[in-house]
């Protein structure tokens, strides 16, 4: 029987109707309103998620052909997230699920993003080494089975797609910036800036982006804005580089330490082209094999979510009525 899920944890509203690993739905309406904020404004994304979940929804079921009577479980996102948003998602959740005294499956938005990689039509089985890199996370998770992963090393500030939207939006591009600036930085020129190698005598497996983004921070302001603005693509083609770089380090650093057997991404930032090269480049050196999901299923989705609901606790109606959502770690 299929199941549904429903992701609301930043600005995308999103649902997916799953049969097994089989996505046959996956609807995503990505608020294209923060734009003009530079960022996702909190409240402004859980009021849209408000008036979004129900069309976004109505519009998987129907793509799937299935109405919620066929339904083995609801799927929601937890948590981590902004709270409001998914307060949307979970209350939209619980109130479809129970008049239908469905389960629900309350799933972590993390283990969705490493889950993504056991979708069909090619799922990898674990163990393996996960980079995730999103908005908010920088993780490299070990993955020894379905149901999560150990965190090896993780950002000690700010996430590697945060660096990227930051830098983004000094040079004058909108949100999201990941997109915006690997467009501009193909025609710059990535040795033209130097930008500093963070956390260079610490061997470990953690990453560090704020530095990064002060050197850019500096690097525009000395410059003043003509230059800046004349140099733009290879302003944003240094600071990708650099944000590569540091990933492909630490996966490097991993691989390494333990015998992994294959190499997955997941996040928003695992849809960069060049990090995606620099990666497959990698795994060809080490000769492992690399996985890469199709770039929509990199940025948040709810196929991931169901997928990774396949693994977690389905939790019998009544007893999701009280379940929260959480903003931070790990639930429950
Ligand atoms: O996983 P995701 O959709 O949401 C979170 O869980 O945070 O990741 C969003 C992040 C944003 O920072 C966005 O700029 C970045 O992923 N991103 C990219 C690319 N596409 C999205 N970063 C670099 N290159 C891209 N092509
Ligand atoms: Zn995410």
């Amino acid at each position: 029987m299929p199941i549904l899920a429903i992701e609301t944890s930043c600005d995308d509203t999103c649902a997916a109707v799953l049969e097994g690993g089989r996505i046959l739905s996956n609807v995503i309406s990505s608020q294209g309103i923060h734009e003009q904020f530079g960022g996702v404004v909190p409240e402004v994304a859980s009021r849209h998620h408000l008036e979004l979940t129900g069309p976004v929804i109505n519009q998987a079921m129907s793509e799937a052909e299935v109405a919620i009577a066929d339904l083995e479980a609801i799927a929601v996102t937890a948590g981590p997230g902004l709270i409001g948003a998914l307060l949307v998602g979970l209350s939209t959740a619980k109130a479809m699920a129970l008049p239908g005294r469905i389960p629900l499956i309350p799933t972590d938005h993390l283990q969705g993003h490493v889950a993504a990689n056991f979708l069909e039509s090619d799922p990898v089985e674990p163990p393996f080494l996960c980079l995730i890199a999103s908005g908010g996370h920088t993780i490299l998770a070990g993955v020894r089975d379905h149901q999560g992963f150990e965190t090896l090393g993780q950002t000690l500030d700010d996430a590697a797609g945060e660096a990227i939207d930051k830098a983004a939006r000094l040079l004058g591009l909108g949100y999201p910036g990941g997109p915006a600036l690997e467009r501009l930085a193909r025609d710059g020129d990535l040795d033209a800036f130097s930008f500093p190698v963070a956390m260079s005598r610490d061997p470990g497996l953690d990453f560090s982006f704020s530095g990064l983004k002060t050197a850019l921070v500096y690097l525009c302001r000395d410059m003043g804005e003509s230059a800046v603005s004349e140099r733009r693509a290879d302003l944003a083609a240094g600071f990708q580089h650099a944000v590569v770089d540091q990933l492909v380090s630490r996966v490097r650093r991993a691989l390494d330490r333990d015998d992994w057997p294959l190499l997955a991404l997941g996040g928003g930032v695992a849809a960069n082209g060049p990090l995606r090269d620099a990666v497959a480049a990698l795994c060809d050196e080490r000769g492992i094999p690399l996985k890469l999901v199709p770039k929509e299923l990199c940025t948040d989705n709810a196929a991931m979510i169901g997928s990774a609901a396949r693994y977690a606790e389905k939790i019998p109606f009544p007893e999701y009525a009280g379940f929260d959502a959480f903003a931070r770690g790990a639930g429950r």
